[in-house]
């Protein structure tokens, strides 16, 4: 059975499973149980001034069969007094001294305000902190959360403060409503952070009900923006920690979180360069007992790969991310679609038709029956037609040999400008 065990920035957890901090990281009774089920960590709803709610704060986009497939609120902070919650902490931390706590903390952006808060909860003994300059709606209204973590400087300069009595390691969480995270996450190395977790939510309109006209959600008759999370938000979350994994500025551990409700899809974050991950959502949509099977699912894949330790995995994907102008041009596949599998439903012909090249063919065989063939020639390998057909198996994309060198556009451009501007693009291979 492979280690599981992970270091982050200086955290030791028995796995990389860590609890966003959220609804489920509420009180000492949910982080226990949590942890009785085999979470590894737990990162405390946000302590700070006790915020009052809305009443009617969560709502979810349901598609195509699959509830839940994105998740909306309009929740803020916690609304219990920072005493109960360090009783609780502390609690829950004698309790499972194994286990990982990181307390995530908003306040104003004032120096002593952070002082005061980072030393009283680390004298009830958590591992790390985390700053939550994230959450879109309500806080940042209040100059706090996003507010705070769209201006790269004021990032800076909270962490540093932090760091200035800080015992135990500090995570920046990040917020994704920003044109370029990277900015934002050598801000937060500038002023010191150890580590950063990303994303946090994404701002969101869940919907509107076509027959009040009321938006979903709303308190008495009123919306306002909220944040977006759960599966839906997994592939923007995702290419976010590639992009801080591969920036040389960043350099420190990442925890990955956004959409995650799968032991594949742990695997998928660390490959990206997590350290560890954080859950939110499926917690939220199918309750703590997830974890036994992403363990499970973890030490088979560890061991079906002959690895020893989870932490050999971190990052193993990050080189095969570039930019677009670093992929090989000439690299080629196409569509063959295999008759013994196919269904003959003829998507991949109406997609093929309707939106790209045209080149699957609705043929007769010699025996009548009805075939569909794609010529390779005109294939420009985009693979919508194996993204439509509902059959496994049917459609394959396999690569083929051009015979050209690899040639990035990058590396055309560069053989352009060394031979001149009057050089044809069409005579570089
Ligand atoms: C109802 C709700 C409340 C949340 N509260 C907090 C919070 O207090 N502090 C925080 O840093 N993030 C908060 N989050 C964001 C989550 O920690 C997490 O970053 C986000 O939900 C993405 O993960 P997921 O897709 O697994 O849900 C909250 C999310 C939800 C759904």
């Amino acid at each position: 059975m492979a280690d599981l065990r992970i270091d982050f920035a200086g955290i030791q957890s028995p796995n990389p499973f860590w609890l966003a901090s959220a609804p489920p990281t509420n009180t000492g009774y949910q982080v226990q149980r949590a942890f009785e089920a085999g979470w590894g960590g737990a990162v405390w709803k946000t302590l700070g001034e006790p915020v009052i709610n809305t009443s009617s704060r969560f709502a979810a986009v349901h598609f195509g069969g699959q509830r839940v497939a994105g998740f909306n609120n309009i929740e803020l902070i916690t609304d219990r007094p920072l005493e109960v919650n360090l009783k609780e902490i502390a609690e829950t931390k004698k309790r499972f001294p194994d286990r990982t706590i990181i307390a995530s903390l908003m306040v104003e952006p004032k120096r002593e305000k952070w002082h005061e808060i980072v030393k009283r909860v680390e004298a009830v003994g958590v591992d790390g902190l985390e700053l939550n300059f994230g959450c879109p709606h309500g806080m940042a209204e209040r100059g706090m959360g996003a507010a705070s973590g769209q201006q790269p400087d004021l990032v800076q300069a909270q962490t540093a403060w932090v760091k200035e009595v800080a015992q135990t390691p500090v995570i920046v969480k990040l917020t994704p409503n920003i044109t370029d995270i990277t900015v934002v996450a050598r801000h937060a190395v500038k002023g010191g952070a150890d580590a950063i977790s990303l994303i946090n939510t994404i701002n969101s309109l869940a919907g509107v009900d076509i027959h009040s006209w009321n938006t979903i959600p709303h308190v008495g008759g009123q919306g306002a923006h909220g944040g977006y999370c759960g599966p839906a938000v997994k592939p923007i979350a995702l290419s976010m920690v590639a992009e801080c994994a591969r920036d040389r500025e960043v350099g420190v551990p990442i925890s990955g979180i956004g959409g995650i409700s799968t032991w594949q899809d742990v695997v998928e974050f660390m490959l990206m360069g997590s350290t560890g991950i954080q859950v939110c959502t499926a917690v939220m949509h199918h309750g703590f007992r997830i974890v036994e099977e992403m363990i499970d699912g973890l030490n088979n894949y560890l061991d079906d790969k002959g690895l020893s330790s989870v932490m050999e995995l971190i990052g193993k994907s990050v080189p095969r991310y570039s930019n677009w102008g670093d992929l090989d041009l000439n690299y080629k596949v196409v569509a063959r679609i295999n008759e013994e599998h196919c269904i003959n439903c003829n998507k991949c012909h109406i997609a093929c038709e309707d939106a790209s090249h045209q080149c699957i063919d609705m043929l007769t065989d010699a025996a009548g029956k009805a075939i569909l063939q794609v010529r390779e020639e005109d294939c420009v390998g985009c693979n919508l037609c194996s993204i439509v057909c509902p059959a496994d198996g049917a459609i394959d994309m396999i690569a083929v040999d051009t015979g050209a060198a690899p040639m990035s556009w990058n590396q055309r451009n560069q053989i352009i400008s060394g031979l001149g501007s009057s050089y044809s693009e069409v005579e570089v291979g």
